[in-house]
């Protein structure tokens, strides 16, 4: 394993990255505001497989320079050493909990426990929360040396209070748009699995139906919850995972031909987030209609974003302003949930209504009305995304805060010019 660290002169962790046996290189700082530009440069020339930052080194943290960072090596684990200072909330864990880096450990952990575990964005929400200290992110088992984690990888929740608004149709659309970074659409949707409809004609055969899972995973001893064969089961399975398009899985749900709904276990949809985010950058859960289903509070909690897809009529506007009261008491961050308006017909609140009184949340997309285009989608199984890519990836870039590699793009860290005047 190759690690950079970005620490003072003499830091104990080149050492203890030494004995793990990684090759080491150390960007002695401290780095000042000026100085970052080059040094993020540099790692990206260096493209190691993990950097551990000791962030006092860097004095006036510039995080765009992470942030950019962060897009184009999307491989690379980013391990940010806080200082015990820190309390919660801190402005700083914030701004990187954004990006989606959850690798925030304090001086105290040990470089083995640290990369050996795996920390989700509920582990520094806890923190956030003053529940839990900063050290407590669970071991989830060590990294498998030729699995490559995906460092950065994001997971999208899209929930509806009322059914029938147009959630599906925006996760197989929003999966198309996705393609370029790699990614992984899972129907938990259990009551109505239809995400592999918007791909493929229901005759066409889907090789890997959710009761094949099942099936293995009951075959364990089933003394534990999730034991570790589980999960490599599961990790199995994603991986082999039908591809529907370019870059696109699907895991599917249960097969629609059969008569009884199959039993699916309690972390299931849990597990298979765990698992996608090691082979894929974005991660869509499709959601059923149900906030009562036990996938549906497991997809809200696993989530770095979720997206709620409502229409603008009265009932589906109520249903909303409900489900958004669940997230509530479930203790998601609002600022984590984005609002989509899908249009069909003319009918319901105007845009402005529903933003200002009844659902107060960033916009994400309107999706216009237009029945016919949809009815073709679903009927030829082409998500329209395949024809409005920009509008599709318009709406991905500003979730996911991700923009296409651009190779052309000679330098992403050049240095920028600061208008000093402005800031004071
Ligand atoms: N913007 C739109 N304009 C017109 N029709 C649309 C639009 N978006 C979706 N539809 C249509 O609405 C129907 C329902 O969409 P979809 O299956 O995506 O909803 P859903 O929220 O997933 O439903 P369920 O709750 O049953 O899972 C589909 O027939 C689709 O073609
Ligand atoms: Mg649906």
């Amino acid at each position: 394993m190759r690690i950079v660290i970005i620490g003072p002169a003499g830091t104990p962790r080149l050492r203890e990255a030494e004995a793990l046996g990684c090759s080491v290189q150390l960007l002695e700082g401290p780095h000042d505001v000026d100085a970052q530009a080059l040094l993020w440069m540099s790692i990206n020339r260096l493209a190691p497989d993990v950097v551990w930052c000791v962030w006092d080194t860097l004095r006036s943290p510039d995080v765009e320079l992470i942030r950019q960072f962060r897009v184009i090596r999307g491989q690379t684990r980013l391990v940010v050493e806080v200082p015990d200072r820190f309390e919660p909330p801190n402005t700083d864990v914030s701004a990187l909990v954004s990006l989606g880096i959850y690798d925030l450990v304090p001086p105290t952990r040990t470089m083995q426990e640290v990369l050996h575990s795996h920390p989700q964005y509920g582990d520094v929400a806890r923190w956030h929360l003053g529940t839990e200290p900063l050290d407590a992110s669970p071991s989830r088992g060590p990294v498998a040396p030729r699995d490559p984690e995906i460092a950065a990888a994001q997971t999208i929740a899209v929930i509806s209070g009322k059914g029938g608004v147009g959630k599906t149709s925006f996760v197989a659309n929003c999966l198309v748009a996705s393609a370029p970074w790699g990614a992984v659409g899972i129907d938990a949707d259990y009551i109505k699995p239809t995400l592999p409809l918007a791909f493929q004609a229901p005759d066409a055969g889907i090789g890997h139906e959710l009761d094949q899972l099942l099936a293995a995973l009951e075959g364990g001893t089933g003394d534990e919850a999730w034991s570790a064969r589980d999960e490599q089961i599961v990790r199995d399975w994603v991986r082999q995972a039908d591809m529907v398009r370019d870059g696109v899985r699907l895991i599917p749900g249960p097969s629609r031909a059969r008569d009884v709904l199959p039993t699916v276990p309690p972390g299931l949809v849990t597990a298979l987030v765990a698992a996608s985010q090691r082979t894929a950058r974005l991660t869509l859960i499709d959601t059923p209609g149900s906030t009562m289903e036990q996938s549906w509070v497991e997809a809200v909690q696993i989530a770095d974003w979720i997206v709620l897809v409502t229409t603008p009529d009265y009932a589906a506007v109520l249903e909303s302003v409900d489900v958004l009261r669940k997230l509530d008491l479930l203790q998601i961050p609002r600022n984590r949930i984005w609002l989509v308006i899908s249009h069909r017909g003319k009918s319901g609140y105007s845009t402005a209504e529903i933003t200002q009184t009844q659902l107060p949340l960033p916009l994400l997309a309107v999706i216009p009305d237009n029945p016919a285009l949809w009815h073709q989608a679903w009927r030829l199984h082409r998500p329209p995304a395949l024809q409005h890519r920009k509008f599709w990836m318009g709406i991905v870039e500003k979730m996911t805060g991700l923009a296409p590699d651009r190779p052309n793009h000679a330098n992403p860290f050049r240095v920028r010019r600061r208008v000093r005047s402005q800031l004071g």
